[in-house]
């Protein structure tokens, strides 16, 4: 209690030195504007002093402007603390670690061109929030409060809230990925699952091999364990594989990371044959496959492309991150990994020691709209939304577009590549313009200047989508007089 501390000194009489050491202790700040004070019955008993002491010394304190006394309630410190004297200011660019500058330097919502207001974006693939229904969130977030109650605000578990874990390993199963041996954790995304992924198998300076170009935040995050990038050129949106042999010949390689379907940024889905061409490559130096299925329930056709986890059959050589990022909800942050039992032990370590688990209560509220069919709903909705607006922006390329080459096959976005100009110098000129896009050379390893640029339409109208290349065209032609 305050004053417990305090000692009774000398012949100076109690109120004053009552009163004095409340004022040094507002004035230090021990007692900032709004506490309470204890009342004077309390200060009476703790100090073995008259209790009339201590109303003298709260009426001078209030004369004095310290404290304000509220009948029936108590007495309140009134004074805002100023500290007085040195002004101590550290300079906090000194102390940034070399891991600090570089996530800032990598950072492209910090470094990148910003939306300005009335600009039309085709920077993001985030989905449209107009697909979410709130009446179904609504709905599900209440029954999972009312089934599961308080425990859902209390501590839960650093691999993720069972139910959701269950459902999704089912869910995995039934996309034809075999369990034996195999297990799950739920993240914060794809993001967290890539990091502790690369916390758990790399050190500084291993080599892991990736797609050129590839998803912005997994170099980021490559950059920032440190690693040794090696980037495979894509051809025609694809991973080349006799340049992918070659890479795995002549390197030690810890890691492959790939985005087979839908990949960022050329959305491409890639073929059958060619994942089980790659898969069997890797098999053969025993590189393991770090599998990004962000992206794969998006599919725009009927026929499904299994992914490299369920080609793996028994095999443990595939870890699967797959997230709800793209296909349903990027704010409640629920991904999850599938691999190989004894890896995922570790990755729920490494997991707890950076922030313990994943929101119990999102991951509940998450549970209850999967298990209740609303996923299903949404996701035929929202594949029928992207498909077609996917279909609109390729008539749209070829119409006013023509002289670039068009990359993609559905997703929230295409890759084009322009006739040799400059993806930078055609951003700026759009940019004057009022439309913004997200220039190619964020997702390439190598420093080189990229003639590619990728266009996210999910969260734009359709009149929009169509003046934003009308603009992009005439700024084209401007570049190329
Ligand atoms: C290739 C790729 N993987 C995964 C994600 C999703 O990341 P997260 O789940 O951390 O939101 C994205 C988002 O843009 C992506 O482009």
């Amino acid at each position: 209690m305050l004053l417990s501390e305090f000692r009774l000194k000398g012949k100076e009489p109690i109120y004053k030195q009552i009163k004095n050491e409340i004022i040094r202790m507002i004035e230090e700040g021990f007692l900032i504007e709004g506490s309470k004070l204890p009342s004077t019955r309390e200060v009476s008993e703790l100090l073995k002093i008259s209790r009339n002491s201590c109303i003298h010394a709260y009426e001078l304190l209030e004369d004095k402007e310290y404290i304000q006394i509220v009948k029936g309630k108590g007495a309140f410190v009134s004074h805002k603390f100023k500290k007085k004297g040195s002004k101590w200011q550290v300079d906090w660019n000194e102390k940034i670690s070399d891991f600090g500058k570089t996530a800032v330097d990598l950072d492209i919502v910090k470094n990148e061109a910003v939306t300005a207001k009335n600009m039309i974006s085709f920077k993001s693939i985030a989905p449209d929030e107009k697909l979410f229904d709130l009446e179904e969130i609504k709905r599900n977030f209440l029954s999972s409060v009312s089934l599961h109650g308080e425990k859902l605000f209390n501590y839960g578990y650093a691999k993720g809230y069972k139910p959701l874990i269950d459902y999704l390993k089912i869910y995995m199963e039934n996309k034809g990925v075999n369990l034996k041996e195999k297990d799950l954790l739920i993240t914060n995304g794809f993001t967290e699952a890539f990091d502790i992924i690369l916390s758990s198998l790399t050190t500084k300076g291993d080599a892991v091999i990736c797609e050129n170009p590839t998803h912005n935040t997994a170099i980021k995050l490559m950059k920032l364990h440190d690693l040794n990038i090696i980037g495979v050129d894509m051809e025609q949106g694809v991973i080349n594989t006799l340049k992918l042999k070659e890479k795995l010949e002549n390197n030690e390689v810890k890691l492959i990371y790939l985005i087979p379907s839908y990949h960022n940024p050329t959305g491409v889905v890639m073929p059958a044959n060619m994942r089980k061409e790659i898969y069997e490559l890797c098999n053969a130096y025993n590189v393991p496959i770090i599998e990004d299925g962000f992206n794969e329930e998006l599919l725009y056709s009927s026929s499904h492309v299994s992914s490299i986890a369920a080609l793996a059959g028994e095999d443990n050589s595939v870890i699967y991150a797959g997230s709800f990022s793209k296909i349903l909800f990027p704010g409640i942050r629920v991904g999850w990994i599938v691999a190989d039992r004894k890896l995922i032990d570790v990755l729920e370590s490494i997991k707890r020691s950076r922030n313990i688990h994943n929101s119990v209560l999102d991951q509940a509220f998450l549970y209850e709209y999967l298990k209740n069919g609303d996923f299903e709903i949404y996701l035929k909705k929202a594949r029928k939304y992207y498909r077609d607006k996917y279909k609109f922006a390729v008539k749209c390329a070829e119409k006013y577009l023509s002289c670039c080459k068009v990359y993609g096959d559905g997703g929230l976005h295409i890759f084009l590549e322009l006739p040799h100009i400059y993806a930078r110098r055609l951003l700026d000129e759009a940019m004057k313009n009022n439309v913004i896009f997200m220039p190619g050379d964020i997702f390439y390893v190598d420093d080189i200047k990229k003639d590619t640029f990728r266009l996210g339409f999910s969260r734009l109208e359709y009149n929009d989508i169509e003046k934003g290349f009308k603009i992009i065209e005439e700024c084209i032609k401007k570049l190329q007089k």
